[in-house]
């Protein structure tokens, strides 16, 4: 009915506008470093724009660029010129302690050599920017658990990041990144010093992550395979865009957020099953044990009557063993009686 009436009405098709929020926006960004006379134009004019939910990579060469534009981009340096836009928000204009607070408010960072704290253990790690949020200290540890359940860390929630693999410091970081469900998380190489298998591993978690929670990702690169996994490639070289290339629309990226959720939820409620199950099977242990010490001071209290039992056998016994004498006995006396019966018999014929 809708379709007829709009048809009807002869309007022309309205333009298709992306309903999506532009969470990053990038207008002419520069950054230009000093060093001596010289000047390095790091990055030299760039603008892109990043919708929310979009899985971004910044791809090129060694020095680039990359680094320096992500850091521009979380505010941790200032731009020589143009103007960034996070959330609607300019980087530029805000004070040091605001930007601080919008950092911890929106962001999370995955970074190459992991950054985690040495002297804490894996999930106090994790713990770490809740502790900023003012998260109170129990729901704090659950979360950071919960995370690193998620990321498969569950039976390494106390170790230091010494006692760790690269992978698995990396699967920390991860979860710190993710832990206080940022809009944004921006990762700078995040598997450069990972083997080929860990760094799959590594991106397949990022992505799922990512997925589960719709959250917008810029992650930097210089390996064109991990590229294959972002929505929108924005390729670099001497501090210039060279190209962006768009690789799924907002549509497919709702799908795979939806196709994650469903996975995520199936393997919760796995876990939740496992959990009532191993649950069942201590109440049932419990329970088998309770009856077994009941069977047990059962016989215990049953012992006395066990003993009265083999008296009476015993007794039994006896008394059998006693007659079986006495038959003996009588047998014998018989036996003897007929011989000396006989005897008498026969001398009495020699006589
Ligand atoms: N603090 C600095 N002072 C001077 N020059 C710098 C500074 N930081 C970076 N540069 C220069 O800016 C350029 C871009 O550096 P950037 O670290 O952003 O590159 P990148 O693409 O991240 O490289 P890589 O892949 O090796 O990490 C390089 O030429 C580098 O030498
Ligand atoms: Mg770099």
């Amino acid at each position: 009915m809708e379709e007829e009436k709009l048809e009807t009405r002869g309007n022309p098709e309205p333009e298709r506008k992306d309903p999506r929020e532009k969470v990053i926006v990038l207008k002419n960004v520069k950054k230009i470093y000093h060093m001596g006379k010289e000047r390095v134009h790091a990055v030299d004019g760039v603008s892109f724009e990043i919708y929310r939910g979009e899985f971004c990579c910044l791809l090129g060469t060694s020095g680039s660029g990359k680094s320096t534009l992500l850091n521009l981009m979380a505010g941790i340096e200032k731009a020589s010129g143009g103007e960034i836009l996070i959330k609607g928000k300019s980087v530029r204009a805000m004070s040091e302690n605001t930007l601080a607070k919008f950092r911890q408010k929106n962001l999370g960072f995955v970074f190459q050599s992991y950054n985690l704290i040495a002297s804490m253990n894996a999930v106090e790690n994790v713990e770490f920017p809740l502790v900023f949020k003012r998260v109170p200290p129990k729901r704090r540890r659950a979360l950071a658990e919960q995370m690193l359940r998620q990321v498969g860390l569950a039976d390494r929630m106390q170790h230091l990041p010494k006692e760790m693999s690269g992978g698995q410091q990396q699967r920390v970081g991860i979860a710190r990144a993710f832990v206080a469900r940022p809009e944004i998380v921006f990762a700078d190489e995040p598997t450069g010093n990972l083997d080929t298998k860990t760094t799959m591993e590594v991106m397949d978690l990022i992505h799922a992550m990512a997925r589960r929670n719709r959250q917008t990702i810029v992650m930097v690169t210089h390996d064109p395979r991990l590229a294959e996994y972002a929505d929108k490639i924005i390729n670099i070289l001497d501090g210039k865009i060279q190209s962006v290339e768009v690789r799924r629309s907002a549509e497919e990226i709702e799908a795979e957020c939806q196709e994650e959720i469903r996975k995520y939820q199936e393997e919760k409620q796995r876990r939740k099953e496992l959990r009532m199950q191993k649950m069942k099977n201590l109440r049932d242990s419990m329970k088998t044990g309770r009856k077994k010490k009941a069977n047990a001071k059962e016989d215990a209290a049953a012992e006395p009557a066990a003993d009265e039992e083999n008296t009476v056998l015993g007794t039994a016994v006896t008394e059998i063993l006693d007659e079986e004498t006495a038959i003996e006995e009588a047998l014998k006396k018989e036996t003897e009686a007929i011989e000396e019966k006989a005897v008498t018999e026969v001398s009495e014929k020699d006589e």
